[in-house]
C-alpha cells in the first residue's frame, strides 16, 4: 500500500475525480436491531444530523456526482432523514433485508449504465470524513484492482468482518464474526464497510454470492473471495484512525461517534479563534458558524443552522438552535433560544427562553425568566425580569417591568400587542391583546390593560388602595380574647 500525501488529496479533488465519475451507493436498509429502537438506526441523530445524512454529505463533499441510497426497513424515516430536496440523490428499495450484498443488488437498476467507480458505504458511518473518502477513492484509482477495501487495525475486533490474508499478504476473503473460526477471530484487521468497485466488475461476481453462511444472508463481503478465486486483485487501504471508520451499531457507539464529531467541531473552532472553556463539554453541530473572539462556556449546545457573531459570550448550559446572534451579544447561563434573530450587543438571560420568531434589535435586553415568542424588541428595549411576550412588537427604548404579560390568546385566536417607542410598563401588568400602547405612555404597576393607551398618557387600572387605621391592633386584641375563652372541643 502506498502512502497518500496531502498533495494526493489536492490532485484528487481538483482533477482526479473528473477522470472517471464516482457514484456513491449508501446501504441504509438494515434493521439495526442492536439499537433497540422504534426508529431506524440510520435516522438517529448524531451531532445534530441523522446518521445517514452525515454519510450522504461526506460522499457528496468528497466529489460523488450521484448518490443512491438503499432503503428498506423503516424506509420513510430514512428517506425523510435524508430529505428529497436534492436531485442528485436517488433511492433504491430493498424489500426484504437479506444482507449487504442483497442491498447492493437491489440498487442495480438505479446505477445501471454508470461506467465508473461505485463507492459503496455502509450507512452507519457518521464520523467518516470527506478527506478520507477522497484519499481512498484516489488510492483505488491507482490500484488497478476491480475492488478496494478500507480497513483498520483495532485492538478489539469483536463484531466486525475480519480481513483474511494469504501467505503472500494478499487479501483472500473477509470472514464475518458469526462465521469465523477462533483463529480467524483473533485477526485485528477489520472491514469497515467502505468499498470502491469498478462498475463493470461489480454485479456479475456479486450474483455468485450465496446465502450459505451463519446468518443466511447475501454478504457483500463475499465479493472478495469470489474475485480472489478468479485471480483478481483486491486492494486494501489501511486507514490509521480507526475511530473515524467504525460503524455505529448500538447506543454506546452512537454516543462515541457523536463525541468524535463534537470534538472535531470544537477543534475547528479553536483553530479559528473561538475560545471554548472546555472543548470536551461543548456540543456544536457541524453546520454552525461561530465568529472570532467568542467565548463558549461548558454545556453549551449550538444546533442546526445557528450563526454566532464575533466577540459574543455564550453562558454555561445554553441551548441555541437555528438562530442568529449578533456581534458582541452576551448570552448568560442557561438560556434557551430557537428560531430567533438577535442583534448586536444584546444581553440575554440568565434563564431566558426565546422561542421562534423572536427578533431583538441591537442592545435589547431580555433578563431572567422571560419568555418570548413571535415578538420583536426594538433597539435598547428591555424586559429584564419575569415576563411573557408573545405576538408582540415592542418599540425602541421601551421598558417592560417585572411580570409583564401579553395576554395574546383568547381561547380561539392569537392577537397582537403593540408597545411603541419609549413606553414604560409598570410591574405585574397584563396587556390584553389586541391592544396598543402608544409612544411614550406609562402604564401603572399592577394594571390590566384592555384598551389602547394614547401617547404620553398614564393608564392605570387597579383597585384603589384603602387604609384602615389601627385595624391590626383591633384584630389581634380580638384574637387574644378568643384564646382565653372555653375550649371548643
Ligand atoms: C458489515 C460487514 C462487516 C463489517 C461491518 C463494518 C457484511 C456482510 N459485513 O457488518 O464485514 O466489518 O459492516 O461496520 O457486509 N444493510 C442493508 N440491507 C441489508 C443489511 C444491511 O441496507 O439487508 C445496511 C445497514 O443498514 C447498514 C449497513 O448495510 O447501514 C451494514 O449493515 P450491518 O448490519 O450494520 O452490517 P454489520 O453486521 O455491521
Ligand atoms: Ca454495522
Amino acid at each position: 500500500m502506498r502512502a497518500v500525501t496531502s498533495a494526493d488529496h489536492e490532485r484528487s479533488t481538483l482533477a482526479g475525480l473528473k477522470q472517471r465519475d464516482v457514484v456513491a451507493l449508501i446501504l441504509a436498509a438494515g434493521i439495526g436491531k442492536r439499537m433497540l429502537s422504534r426508529t431506524s438506526k440510520l435516522a438517529h441523530h448524531v451531532a445534530g444530523r441523522p446518521m445517514v445524512r452525515h454519510v450522504v454529505e461526506a460522499a457528496r463533499s468528497a466529489g460523488a456526482l450521484r448518490t443512491v441510497v438503499v432503503v428498506g426497513n423503516q424506509a420513510d424515516d430514512v428517506r425523510q432523514a435524508i430529505g428529497n430536496h436534492d436531485k442528485s440523490i436517488a433511492f433504491a428499495f430493498q424489500k426484504d433485508q437479506h444482507g449487504t450484498g442483497h442491498a447492493v443488488l437491489a440498487a442495480e437498476r438505479q446505477i445501471h449504465g454508470h461506467q465508473g467507480i461505485v463507492l459503496i458505504l455502509n450507512g452507519d458511518l457518521p464520523a467518516l470524513r470527506p478527506e478520507t473518502i477522497r484519499a481512498f477513492v484516489d488510492f483505488h484509482r491507482h490500484s488497478g484492482a476491480p475492488l478496494s477495501l478500507l480497513t483498520a487495525v483495532v485492538t478489539n475486533p469483536t463484531g466486525y468482518g475480519r480481513i483474511i490474508r494469504n501467505y503472500a499478504g494478499d487479501i483472500a476473503r473477509i470472514v464475518e464474526e458469526a462465521d469465523a473460526t477462533v483463529e480467524e477471530r483473533a485477526t485485528q484487521e477489520i472491514n469497515c464497510g467502505i468499498y470502491c468497485a469498478e462498475m463493470q466488475e461489480l454485479y456479475r461476481p456479486l450474483r455468485r454470492a450465496t446465502r450459505n453462511n451463519a446468518q443466511g444472508e447475501i454478504y457483500l463481503t463475499d465479493l472478495v473471495e469470489i474475485l480472489h478465486k478468479d485471480a483478481r486483485k483486491v486492494a486494501a487501504y489501511r486507514h490509521p484512525d480507526a475511530a473515524e471508520v467504525l460503524g455505529v451499531n448500538n447506543r454506546r457507539e452512537l454516543a462515541v461517534a457523536a463525541r468524535a464529531l463534537y470534538r472535531r467541531k470544537a477543534d475547528a473552532l479553536l483553530t479559528a479563534g473561538v475560545s471554548l472553556i472546555d472543548p470536551d463539554a461543548t456540543y456544536i453541530d457541524a453546520d454552525v458558524h461561530v465568529g472570532r473572539d467568542t467565548v463558549i462556556e461548558p454545556g453549551v449546545m449550538l444546533i442546526g443552522s445557528t450563526e454566532i457573531g464575533e466577540g459574543t459570550h455564550i453562558g454555561v448550559g445554553s441551548r441555541i438552535a437555528d438562530s442568529r446572534i449578533g456581534d458582541g451579544t452576551m448570552i448568560l447561563a442557561y438560556s434557551v433560544i430557537s428560531g430567533s434573530q438577535i442583534g448586536r450587543a444584546c444581553r440575554i438571560g440568565p434563564f431566558a427562553h426565546l422561542r421562534p420568531e423572536t427578533v431583538l434589535d441591537e442592545k435589547a435586553r431580555i433578563g431572567n425568566f422571560v419568555e418570548t415568542k413571535k415578538t420583536r424588541l426594538g433597539r435598547g428595549a428591555k424586559a429584564n425580569h419575569l415576563a411573557y411576550l408573545g405576538d408582540a412588537e415592542i418599540g425602541r427604548g421601551a421598558n417592560l417591568g417585572a411580570g409583564t404579560i401579553t395576554c395574546n390568546y383568547d381561547g380561539v385566536a392569537k392577537h397582537r400587542t403593540i408597545v411603541e417607542d419609549e413606553v414604560f410598563i409598570g410591574s405585574d401588568t397584563q396587556l390584553v391583546a389586541p391592544v396598543r400602547i402608544r409612544r411614550g405612555a406609562y402604564v401603572g404597576a399592577g394594571s390590566t390593560i384592555t384598551r389602547d393607551v394614547p401617547a404620553y398618557s398614564l393608564a392605570i387600572s387597579r383597585g384603589r388602595q384603602e387604609i384602615k387605621k389601627d385595624w391590626a391592633k383591633r384584630f389581634s386584641a380580638r384574637a387574644r380574647q378568643k384564646d382565653k375563652g372555653p375550649r371548643s372541643k
